[in-house]
């Protein structure tokens, strides 16, 4: 039997993405997570799959004074508005001394040459190659590829099956959609968007919204533009 004591964690956001996080933290054996926040009252009083949802984020206060020091960012995105509120989320999380684990899935592989930030995730069955230096709070999902000496600035998504070749460089808070591909040295600017199943052949640059094959810039049909207000942290986390 396994006496090892377990360290305390709260997750931020009860829907999907929560939940493919607690897949990974439930592998790795290290982490008791007592909870999970979410402002959508709806979901208050609910469980995901087994954990109790507690809430709005006032929560995390009291959880913090009750000795719970780590958080996992379980809100998810599907472009870089969703990436710039996760990157709020987090930064508001760090200054509430919340520590952000870096989770690996036992079954991702992740090369001894390569650097994985703060509060980064890598799904199963993703790999990440040697040289390849991967900021704070990326997300790496599942099946996604990270080759050789590529850059991924902080707070970038990877969705499922992305495929990022050599010496790619991706800036901050970028969204890349499932199964898109990226070739070999492209740099992909600051918040900028990668539609689902693109090929990038050729920079993005910053805030950019590109799809197809090869990717090219795309506007909105409804015309809404990608919203860039500031927020203050408790509208962050709301
Ligand atoms: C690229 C994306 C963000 C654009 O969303 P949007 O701004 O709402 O854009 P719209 O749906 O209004 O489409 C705008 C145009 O781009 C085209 N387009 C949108 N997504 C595309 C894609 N993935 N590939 C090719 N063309 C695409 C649309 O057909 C439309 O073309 P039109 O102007 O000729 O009619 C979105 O379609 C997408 O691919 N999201 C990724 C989702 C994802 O990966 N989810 C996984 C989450 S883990």
């Amino acid at each position: 039997m396994n006496t090892r004591r377990r360290t305390t964690m709260v997750g931020i956001g009860a829907g999907g993405h929560a939940m493919a996080l607690l897949e990974v933290i439930e592998q790795l054996r290290q982490y008791e997570v007592v909870g999970l926040t979410d402002a959508d009252p709806k979901r208050r009083h609910r469980r995901l799959i087994g954990y109790p949802v507690l809430g709005p984020d006032g929560q995390l206060a009291t959880l913090h004074r009750q000795g719970v020091r780590c958080a996992f960012l379980g809100v998810g995105a599907i472009d870089s508005e969703g990436t710039r509120r996760r990157a709020r989320v987090f930064r508001a999380l760090l200054e509430q001394g919340f520590e952000m684990p870096t989770l690996i899935h036992p079954q991702a592989v992740v090369s001894r040459r390569a650097t994985l930030g703060h509060g980064t995730v890598v799904m199963a069955g993703a790999v990440v190659g040697p040289g390849v230096r991967v900021g704070d709070d990326v997300t790496v999902y599942s099946g996604s590829v990270i080759e050789h000496g590529a850059v991924i600035g902080p707070h970038t998504l990877l969705a499922p099956r992305v495929a990022i070749a050599g010496d790619v460089t991706i800036g901050e808070g970028v969204f890349v959609g499932i199964g898109a591909a990226v070739i070999q040295g492209v740099t992909i600017g600051d918040w900028a968007t990668v539609g689902a199943g693109s090929v990038v052949v050729t920079p993005v640059a910053a805030g950019g919204r590109v799809a197809g094959s090869p990717a090219r810039p795309v506007s909105r049909r409804s015309g809404r533009c990608a919203g860039d207000g500031v927020m203050t942290s408790k509208e962050a986390m709301a």
